[in-house]
Order: structure tokens, then sequence, then C-alpha cells
């Protein structure tokens, strides 16, 4: 394989830039053509594309977003749309594409592969959602991230005895919210792996504490559940402990990416070119208790993730 392309898509995630740079490197170590696509899929569809050199990833390691940019393409989504990604590679000379995104991402790298395009997938969001990897890149910056940024609204809460309901990222999956949750002493915590029940996991507990001399709160919901100011006006109403709302939003997924996103990101970058030089295709990189593994991007989509269910009971019992 002597020409091949990087691209990130669907929610930048901090980390991604330290991919593309081994990415960048390995390929270029290995004798091949590495190729920047701009805006993820909608890029390749527009041929939006530029050849890298060892110094257009220098400065980036660093750095949070992803400096290729990202989109989430409605053009790409469509059957059309796929045939003429396809076609666009074939015309660029791109033999192997690595993708760096979540699932919906590799959902785009499997119909490229149906189309003849050689595809490797790596799993790049805060969400840390993807089944076949025990991390994503960017979920630990993430987790960081918001966790100082709630230790600093606690400030606040201890100063006014006050109750503050933090809104967490996470699409449907819970990971970050029961780890930001655990690691800032939240008294509660609601993930969407459970059924939640206002009164048994916020109300009760709260009153517990209230009895046992606990003058401030932080409750951790993980998004797309509930309405927090709504939640805020309940919990008030029923424990008559005053509560703010904070959904930080995007502000999760910023910033420089630590030291083990950096270190994730380079490691399963550099092996994503490995299995490119190897002639495979339509594989999924990731990280399993400790080592860089490799899956069948349609066995990959097809896994379940399994939430830990443990931590959480865990966690709960020790916010008292
Ligand atoms: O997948 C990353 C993520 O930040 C999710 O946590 C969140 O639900 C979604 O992306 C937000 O997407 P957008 O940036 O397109 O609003």
């Amino acid at each position: 394989m002597k020409k091949i392309a990087v691209l990130t898509s669907g929610g930048d995630a901090p980390g991604m830039n330290a991919a593309v740079r081994a990415i960048a490197r390995a390929g270029i170590a290995a004798g091949m053509e590495v190729y920047g696509v701009r805006r993820g899929y909608e890029g390749l569809l527009d041929k939006d594309v530029f050849q890298m050199d060892l110094r257009s990833v220098s400065n980036i390691i660093e750095r949070g977003g992803t400096f290729l940019c990202s989109a989430r393409s409605k053009r790409f989504n469509t059957k059309e749309g796929v045939k003429q990604a396809a076609e666009s590679c074939r015309e660029m000379g791109i033999e192997g594409l690595i993708v760096i995104g979540g699932d919906g991402t590799f959902r785009g790298a499997r119909d490229l592969c149906d189309e003849g395009i050689c595809c490797v997938g790596v799993p790049g969001t805060i969400d840390n959602d993807i089944a076949c990897t025990d991390f994503t890149i960017g979920y630990d910056t993430a987790l960081n991230t918001t966790i100082e940024m709630v230790d600093k609204i606690r400030d606040t809460m201890q100063s006014h005895h006050r109750c503050c309901i933090v809104e967490i990222m996470g699409h449907h999956r819970g990971d970050l919210a029961l780890n930001v949750g655990l690691a800032v002493g939240a008294c509660a915590i609601l993930v969407p792996e459970e059924k939640y029940d206002i009164d048994r996991d916020i109300i009760a507990p709260m009153k517990r504490s209230l009895a046992l001399g606990k003058k401030h709160f932080i409750v951790v919901v993980s998004e797309l559940m509930l309405d927090v100011n709504a939640l805020c006006k309940e919990v008030e109403a029923k424990t008559g402990v005053e509560t703010r709302g904070c959904v930080p939003g995007h502000i999760q997924r910023g910033g420089s990416p630590s030291a083990r996103d950096r270190i994730l990101a380079s490691d399963l970058g550099y092996y994503a070119v490995q299995l490119l030089r190897e002639g495979q295709s339509c594989r999924v990189v990731g990280i399993k208790d400790n080592r860089i593994v490799n899956y069948d991007i349609t066995e990959a989509l097809a896994m379940k993730k399994d939430f830990d269910y443990k931590l959480l009971k865990m966690a709960r019992e020790i916010s008292i």
C-alpha cells in the first residue's frame, strides 16, 4: 500500500490530533504517502485532501479538537454518498483510509469497505461508548476536565449550602457521568443504563445526608435523561435545599489531551497503520485489558459494552 489517508469524523475529541500525528509519522516512515482529509467524510466527497509531511503534524500532540476538522456528513449517509466517496478515493489513488471517530464513523467505514476501499477505524469520542475498546480517545481528558469544573462548582455549593445538578455528556452512555460522579463525591448519580426514580435516587439520599449534617450537594445526571431546570425545582421543593443547575456542554469536549489520551491515541494510530501495511481491511482497533487489539468492523459494531453497575453501587454507598 503506497497511498493512505486519515480523517476525523463525528464529535471531536481530545487526542484525535495525537492519533493523526502518529498515523502520519508511521505511514511516512513506512514509505507511504499520507493524506489528511479535511471535515471527515464531507471532505472525502469533496476531495478536500492534502499531502502531509513530517512537519504537517508538528505541534499538534498537545492540542484539543482536531486540526483536520470534523463533520457529521448528511451527504455521505446515503448509498449514493458512500459510492461517491469510494469513487473519490479511487480517483485520488487512495488505497487505505484510517477513520477516527465513534460508531457512526465506523458504520461509514464498513460501507466504504463494501465498496472496495480498505479501512481501519480508530475509536475517538468522549462518550466511551464503543464496545470493542475499554477506552476511547478523548474520554480520559473529558473526565478530568469535567471533574476540575465540578470541583469549582463545589466551592459555591459549599459556601452557600446549596445543591447543584450537573448535566454530563455521554450521548446514551453513562460512563462519563458515573466516573465524574464518583470522583467528585456526588450524592446522586443518574445514568441512562438504569431506570431512575427521583424520590428514591436523589431525594432520599439527600434527606438521609441532611439528617447526618451534610450541607451541600452535587447531583450528576447524564444528558438526554431529563430537564435539569425542572429537576432543580423539584429537588428544592422536596428537600428545602436551594438548588441550581449547570449544563457545561461542549466545555467537556475541549482542551489539551491528558497523558493517557496522548499515549492511547499514539498507540492506536500507529497500530492502525501497521494493519494497513499488512494489507488488512475492515478492522477497528482498541485497547482491551491493557492490550492493543483489533476486530472486524461489523463484529465490533455488533458488540455490546458492559456497564459497571458495581461501581455505581459503590459510588452511591460511599457518598453519604
Ligand atoms: O459524541 C460526543 C458528544 O459530545 C455527545 O456526548 C453529545 O451527545 C454529542 O456529541 C453532542 O453533539 P453535537 O456537538 O453535535 O451537539
